[in-house]
């Protein structure tokens, strides 16, 4: 779905033992790694509208105050989508099984996805707690403004909006880490793909940032063998990673919300990345996030990107193989 269910997840991992849990939430986690190898399930469907097989080019909107060295981090993650030379298993790596569907025409998603502008509105222009809707009007700003505007582009433009760790977002921490959807034209003119990811650094790093940080109300961390150090220092940027990660495997394959997604409702479909939340590696399952590997400092990593980073990044759902994979998979 366009909603990045890492909560409920969480919730998942920690009361799936419990019989109790109601029949709307147990329809939430339909789509979470018990699936993991399985074919039969699941009812991933393309429903003939477009997705992005043009050459994407992004642009993020910075919304708030942003440290250098967190845009830093995520823009790293972003250019080694689609750089070729990062050592195996790469971002682009990962970025394969995304390129693995295909819409009417038989034509794949991109393998090009370039940063093609940046605006900052650290004058949080629209206030700092913003609706879902006012997520428009973030990027009906920063298309408008007088001074460095970003680009209309209806052809191929993707529009990402990072919001920092002191913005309040709907639903943020509550519901969701990010969503994608498309804009409207009565709010922005002409129908865009863009997707929001916010900071949970400070807000709810349990839900956002798992498996860096562990719910406050669920004991000692140290009791669990999921928790791991962030592999570029901060928790909330290095949560945040994965979250774009799976709004930008999701918007590609599911743009307008016609495309490739499961379930029977269109308004809560079951997305290509959201059937494998928490899964980061082989095995994964109960709360476990799956092998990854882990740096000098014990900090754990599943893909190598630019400049010798490293990310912690979820699976998405693999069309051939009818299962969750990651370039990281054991054989
Ligand atoms: C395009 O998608 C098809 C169907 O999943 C797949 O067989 C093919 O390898 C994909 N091509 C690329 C370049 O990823």
């Amino acid at each position: 779905m366009q909603d990045m269910s890492h909560f409920l997840h969480v919730c998942f991992i920690l009361f799936s033992f419990l019989a109790t849990i109601s029949n709307a939430q147990s329809n939430q986690f339909k789509g979470s790694k018990k699936y993991e190898g399985s074919s039969n399930l699941l009812d991933l469907e393309y429903h003939m509208g477009p997705i992005l097989t043009s050459p994407i080019n992004l642009y993020i909107i910075w919304y708030g105050h942003w440290n250098p060295n967190h845009q830093s981090t995520i823009k790293d993650f972003l250019y080694s989508l689609s750089s070729s030379s990062s050592p195996s298993p790469s971002v682009s790596d990962w970025w394969r099984t995304v390129r693995l569907y295909t819409d009417q025409t038989g034509a794949n998603i991109t393998n090009s996805i370039s940063l093609a502008g940046e605006f900052i509105d650290s004058g949080y222009s629209q206030g700092k707690y913003l609706s879902r809707l006012s997520i428009q009007s973030v990027i009906k700003n920063s298309l408008s403004v007088k001074y460095r505007s970003l680009p209309l582009n209806y052809k191929n433009g993707l529009y990402l909006v990072l919001t920092s760790s002191d913005v309040q977002v709907q639903d943020f921490c509550r519901a969701v880490c990010g969503f994608h959807y498309f804009t409207f034209p009565s709010i922005v003119g002409v129908t865009l793909p863009y997707a929001w990811v916010g900071h949970s650094g400070t807000q709810c790093p349990g839900v956002c940032a798992y498996p860096f940080a562990w719910p406050k109300y669920s004991g000692t961390p140290g009791a669990h063998k999921g928790i791991m150090g962030a592999p570029n220092g901060d928790l909330g940027t290095d949560g945040m990673i994965s979250v774009i990660a799976h709004e930008l495997a999701e918007v590609s394959t599911n743009p307008l919300v016609n495309a490739w997604y499961a379930g029977d409702d269109p308004s809560a479909p079951d997305e290509i990345a959201d059937m494998c939340l928490g899964t980061y590696g082989s095995g994964a399952g109960g709360g476990y996030v799956g092998q990854v590997y882990k740096d000098r400092m014990g900090n754990g990593y599943n893909l190598n990107g630019v400049k010798g980073r490293r990310f912690l990044v979820q699976w998405v759902w693999d069309p051939v193989r009818k299962s969750c994979f990651g370039p990281n998979a054991i054989h």
